[in-house]
């Protein structure tokens, strides 16, 4: 398979990155291929909120011509899809959101009659890291990825919340086993 991991951390070699290189090496060594996509050094605009997008179901009709564009050519041409971000302030961080918020375009009549989208049927995964418990922090986070598989007309692939962060180095073991369990659901 062809997997797409998009990391929305800005630090390299952060708490996001190490898991999400326990899921990436699991995923190579079962022989998938994976692109890895630093998020932090592209160019992705927000949304304008124009609707052109909407216009046309068949292709990616953003009129923001940056580097969401080839980022969304990438996942419209891979088997599954990884989103990794930290946790900032209960949601996103601004580089993964900015990305998600610019999948507008790749969806059309979203709960209407003739809901199209061009990632329908891929593997989606999310990976979350924090440094709080899941309660009262996460949830919203993982509740709009359960919104976004629908969205996508996707399926749920597997999704990951390490609580407790401090440094990289400090990852346990029993989050490696985590990591590498992400790396088999994603590819089912
Ligand atoms: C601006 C900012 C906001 C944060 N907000 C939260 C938060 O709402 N909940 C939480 O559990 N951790 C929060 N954290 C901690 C990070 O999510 C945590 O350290 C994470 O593992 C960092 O990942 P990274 O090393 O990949 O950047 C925040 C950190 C920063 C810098």
């Amino acid at each position: 398979m062809q997997i797409i991991t998009l990391l929305g951390s800005a630090r390299k070699k952060g708490n996001t990155a190490s898991v999400l290189s326990w899921v990436e090496e699991e995923l190579k060594s079962l022989g998938h291929d994976v692109e890895h996509i630093y998020l932090n050094n592209k160019s992705i605009g927000g949304c304008l909120g124009c609707f052109k997008c909407q216009e046309n179901p068949d292709e990616i009709a953003c009129v923001q011509k940056d580097d969401a564009i080839d980022i969304m050519e990438q996942m419209i041409a891979s088997d599954a899809i990884l989103f990794a971000s930290p946790i900032y302030f209960w949601g996103f961080s601004a580089q993964s959101k900015a990305l998600i918020d610019r999948g507008f375009s790749m969806v059309t009549n979203y709960q209407k009659p003739g809901h199209t989208s061009l990632l329908k049927g891929k593997r989606i995964g999310l990976l979350v890291t924090g440094e709080d418990s899941y309660e009262e922090n996460a949830e919203g986070m993982f509740t709009t990825f359960d919104r976004l598989v629908g969205y996508y007309l996707a399926p749920k692939a597997g999704d990951l919340y390490v609580a407790g962060t401090s440094a990289p180095d400090a990852l346990s073991e029993a989050v490696r086993e985590k990591a590498l369990a992400l790396a088999r659901s994603l590819v089912g």
